[in-house]
């Protein structure tokens, strides 16, 4: 049957084991894997602004020896005439092997799947979810902190609609002694949901904050978001807001040493350019990662041995 990746917990903890140790063979020798898709289309569709996930998705079939095919906006394909997500679903089926998709509404990528005859994978939909970069998270953490339990995460910045969050919160509260701290202005909390489906039944704790420098001391993993300027009703709201955390290194010096600095990008102004230097930032290595885990990804949906 075909598998399709729509939320991060589609994937059992094993699965993801697997995804990690494939990822981190793929990094170690990438020739081996040089032609396993050699003869399959990637279609990517994505009907929002993307510069990592879409080109991280593509850059990876083409390392697999894949091609690709892509419509890079809404506006230039059959959705600016008026076609259905499922429809357009069943068309791509036709002409690639597998579908990576990004789109405004929440729940588009699953209506794909369901009418799709093919793998798709949600390249994040709306404020909701966003499986594949919690798949670069999680290799990020995998290979900077060696662990991904006991670890006290603090997730800062836009919480309410900032959807790597979301994906990345389910996917942390299967792993045992995870603790989270939510930073974020009120307007920006994490949704109820979220606690409730994913960080009540685990069991795990959780602390709310407005103060990033108070509980800087005591994280080991500190995930900066952007505040998702596309997702407010009213500009004055984002822009009363989208300055509430800028990270600089003096509000790193009471921070753990093995801290690592996560970062999903763009980044607008909330992590500084004096932090990139500090060796604790790890999020253009996150982005490269990212190209790693959707290689893995695809070679599991596609079945490719
Ligand atoms: C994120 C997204 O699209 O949700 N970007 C990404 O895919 N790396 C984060 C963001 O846009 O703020």
């Amino acid at each position: 049957m075909k598998r399709s990746l729509i939320d991060i917990l589609d994937l059992s903890v094993e699965e993801l084991d697997e995804l990690v140790a494939k990822a981190q063979d793929i990094m170690a020798n990438p020739a081996k894997y040089a032609h396993k898709c050699d003869g399959k289309k990637l279609a990517t569709m994505f009907y929002e602004p993307s510069t990592r996930t879409r080109l991280s998705f593509e850059a990876a079939m083409y390392e697999l020896g894949g091609n690709v095919l892509s419509v890079a906006s809404a506006a230039s394909s059959s959705a600016a005439k008026g076609e259905s997500v499922a429809d357009t679903a069943k068309m791509i089926s036709c002409y690639a092997d597998i579908l990576a998709m990004r789109h405004p509404k929440e729940g588009a990528p699953l209506v794909a799947a369901m009418n799709a005859t093919i793998p798709v994978v949600n390249a994040g939909d709306g404020g909701h979810n966003h499986p594949t970069q919690t798949l670069a998270d999680l290799l990020t953490i995998h290979c900077e902190k060696g662990r991904f339990d006991h670890l006290t995460i603090g997730l800062c910045g836009d919480l309410k609609f900032g959807r790597t969050v979301h994906s990345l919160i389910a996917a942390m509260c299967r792993y045992p002694g995870v603790k989270f701290v939510l930073i974020s202005p009120t307007e920006l909390k994490l949704p109820s949901y979220v606690k409730t489906e994913h960080i009540k039944p685990s069991g795990h704790t959780y602390e709310q904050t407005t103060d990033l420098e108070s509980v800087m001391p005591e994280l080991d993993v500190l995930y900066m978001t952007r505040v998702q300027k596309e997702r407010f009703f009213n500009e004055e709201d984002y822009l009363r807001l989208k300055d509430s955390y800028i990270l600089t290194p003096d509000k790193l010096k009471n921070a753990k040493k093995d801290l690592i600095i996560m970062h999903p990008l763009p980044r607008v102004n909330e992590i500084s350019v004096a932090v990139d230097n500090d060796p604790r930032a790890c999020y253009f290595k996150q982005a490269l990662y990212g190209k790693f885990m959707r290689e893995a990804l695809i070679l599991k949906l596609l079945e490719v041995e």
